[in-house]
């Protein structure tokens, strides 16, 4: 028996009619990389926000790392250890790389509400900490060289090295990675599963949404497919060819 690091129970969110996550169950279980596939308005995104506590569920229960974190703030959930990067990467395209992974929420004394409690040296040596683990994590994503470019003119591949950056300020014990593929080129690819491979073996789990099969399959185990909605399918990969369900969710979207 593995531990189930995030488990989702009887979670619902609609939007007006449409119940864009309807009643979903599942367990990931720690330490894996597990595949979140499915159609395009499957829900998919949705289910990342409503882990990520961006949006709130109407009913269902999401607890992580043994704390139910439905209701929680985004920030909260971040601190948690479960953190998220986004299908189109938001960076701030003014600021640097650099700074951009230190504004990471790390509930430290530094630009916030703290401040006002801690003396200059200490908020100093706060900063200071910050930008050396900054200078870590951008090391690890093969990003150092451009840590004082504006993020703005980085490429899609780039941008999601940063965002992986960005989360690895925190040592997250679930990283939910939404697209990593997505307008990546094919050689940053290899990168980006590599990195993906190399923080696994560390013992972080993932969460994946990716269309990519490819990447799927040789990153993922188990693979979970949303279809409507609704989990269709829970299992390993190689056993996903010969689901009916499946194949009728990917062929309803063909014929859409
Ligand atoms: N904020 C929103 N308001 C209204 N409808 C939404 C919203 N977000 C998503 N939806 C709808 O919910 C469904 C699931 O969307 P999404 O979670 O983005 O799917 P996926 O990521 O699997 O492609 C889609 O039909 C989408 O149009
Ligand atoms: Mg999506």
């Amino acid at each position: 028996m593995t531990e189930a690091i995030l488990q989702i129970r009887a979670l619902v969110r609609s939007f007006g009619a449409l119940r864009a996550v309807d009643n979903v169950a599942f367990d990931v279980a720690a330490g894996t990389i597990t595949g979140l596939i499915g159609p395009n308005g499957a829900g998919k995104s949705t289910l990342f926000e409503l882990i990520s506590g961006g949006i709130k569920p109407q009913s269902g229960e999401i607890t992580f790392d043994g704390q139910r974190i439905d209701g929680m703030s985004p920030d909260r959930i971040f601190r948690a250890g479960l953190a998220r990067t986004f299908q189109i990467p938001r960076p701030f395209p003014r600021m640097t790389v650099l700074e951009n992974v230190m504004l990471a929420p790390l509930g430290q004394p530094g630009e916030h509400f703290w401040k006002n409690w801690f003396s200059a040296g200490a908020v100093a040596r706060a900063e200071r900490t910050a930008r050396d683990k900054a200078m870590e994590v951008l090391g690890f994503t093969g990003l150092a060289a451009k840590a004082s470019d504006l993020a703005g003119v980085l490429s899609g591949g780039q941008q999601k090295l940063l965002e992986l950056a960005r989360v690895l300020m925190i040592e997250p014990k679930l990283i939910l990675l939404d697209e990593p593929a997505a307008g990546v080129n094919p050689a940053l690819l290899e990168d980006i599963i590599d990195k993906i491979a190399a923080l696994h073996a560390r013992g972080i789990g993932f969460l994946i949404v990716e269309h990519n099969m490819d990447m799927v399959m040789r990153l993922c185990r188990p693979v979970i497919v949303l279809a409507q909605g609704k989990v269709i399918f829970q299992g390993e990969p190689e056993t996903l060819r010969g689901d009916a369900s499946v194949l009728d969710a990917y062929l309803g979207e063909v014929a859409a």
